[in-house]
């Protein structure tokens, strides 16, 4: 799929914009500041719903506005549709073909993109937390179903761990109540589980060639989703439901302890190794740099495994920040099929040799224009 207009309202630095894309590589050049990320983050959001690096929509409006519209044609192989997102004081409203979508889960992954900015390679330095929600981001994209159990996860793990917090250590805890909340968690941590090894298996087989070639054959990369607990086994899921059986019960007076829920999916973490070697601890930069490109590379290809569309891939000032031959073989990969936005403070010295086909826009204090000889606006 591509996109092929966007229009910008009150968004960050934009009061309006409004660019056409071609399907293959469009690049943003300009100096730092003048609103080059915020055109990526603005297409991020229709993709997910929120911004790759705030949690704090608010931020998103002009701040002399009071709402921020953002607007977007997109094109995939047998239909066109249209996607809208306004952010007000109330919250998000978000539209698919001009309709209202009564859940923002049913709005996200209508369009996919993959993003890669500077913030992505806390997915190897930060906490579990950032490469679980990396998983969960991508496989929402690509599984509605997916999205509304993992909501149903944590509304559930929500209610248990009040009920720790309150009656932990009271003598009115109801054994039998409490007993029904774990049931219900351990069915949605079996789903939720699941899918992420299947996800996990299936990235990293697509991940470990490209990876090989990123790094020149030399490095072996491997993805392994784990527990927290040394107790679950993850490659037994045949037996999963009666390990978490065991686990709970066992911790139980653990549990009331700490007043929290221990075990499940949302402890779990990504554990990246090159040749063995746990990627965190001893990978350089550059190494890590070729951990996270790999990965979103290979979350393309299995986008378009699944559905049958390649994602539309943002890459936010990563290219210069790779060798020549990184930018060929990165280049490469997406030649003709994956279409391309990407931002860079300068153009001089990138080794893209799809550039001459390449729209490329110079961004000045938020004004966008056309390098190929048309002006934007
Ligand atoms: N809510 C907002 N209202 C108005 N301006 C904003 C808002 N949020 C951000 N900006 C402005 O947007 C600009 C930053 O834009 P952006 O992050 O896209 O820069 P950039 O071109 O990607 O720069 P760099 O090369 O440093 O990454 C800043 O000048 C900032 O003041
Ligand atoms: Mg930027």
């Amino acid at each position: 799929m591509y996109l092929k207009k966007l229009s910008l309202t009150n968004f960050r630095s934009y009061q309006e914009l409004s660019l056409e894309f071609q399907s293959g590589l469009t690049i943003f050049t300009g100096d730092n500041a003048q609103g080059k990320t915020n055109i990526l983050e603005a297409i991020y959001l229709l993709s997910v719903a929120k911004s790759h690096r705030t949690n704090r929509d608010r931020e998103m409006i002009h701040l002399e506005r009071d709402y921020a519209k953002i607007e977007a044609e997109v094109a995939t192989k047998s239909f066109d549709f249209n996607l809208e997102i306004v952010l007000n004081n109330r919250g998000k409203i978000a539209k698919f073909n001009h309709i209202e979508q009564p859940k923002l889960s049913h709005f996200i992954g209508k369009m996919h993109a993959i993003m890669f900015a500077p913030e992505d390679m806390q997915l190897i330095k930060g906490s579990p937390s950032l490469r679980r929600r990396f998983i969960d981001v991508e496989l929402g994209q690509a599984s509605p179903i997916y999205l509304s159990e993992l909501l149903d996860y944590n509304r559930i793990l929500k209610q248990r761990n009040a009920y720790l917090r309150e009656f932990g250590r009271s003598s009115i805890f109801d054994q039998i109540y409490f007993d029904i909340l774990t049931e219900q968690l351990i069915e949605k941590s079996l789903i939720i589980i699941e899918n992420r090894v299947k996800f996990v298996i299936a990235l990293e087989e697509l991940a470990i060639p490209i990876h090989r070639d990123l790094s020149n054959q030399r490095d072996d990369l491997s993805v392994e989703y784990i527990p927290n607990s040394k107790r679950l086994d993850y490659t037994q899921l045949e037996t999963l439901k009666d390990q978490f059986y065991v686990l709970f019960s066992e911790s139980l007076e653990q549990e009331k302890n700490r007043r929290t829920t221990l075990y499940g999916p949302h402890r779990d973490d990504l554990k990246l190794s090159i040749n063995g070697q746990e990627a965190q601890q001893f990978g350089s930069q550059g190494q890590q740099r070729t951990i996270v490109l790999s990965l979103k590379l290979a979350e393309t290809e299995l986008i378009y495994q699944l559905t049958n569309e390649y994602p539309i891939l943002l890459l936010d000032d990563v290219l210069s920040e790779l060798d020549d031959n990184r930018q060929h073989i990165l280049m490469n990969h997406i030649k003709d099929k994956v279409q391309t936005i990407l931002t860079t403070a300068t153009i001089e010295g990138l080794k893209v040799h799809q550039m001459e086909h390449a729209e490329i826009y110079e961004v000045t204090k938020g004004f966008v224009t056309n390098l190929n000889g048309k002006k934007g606006s």
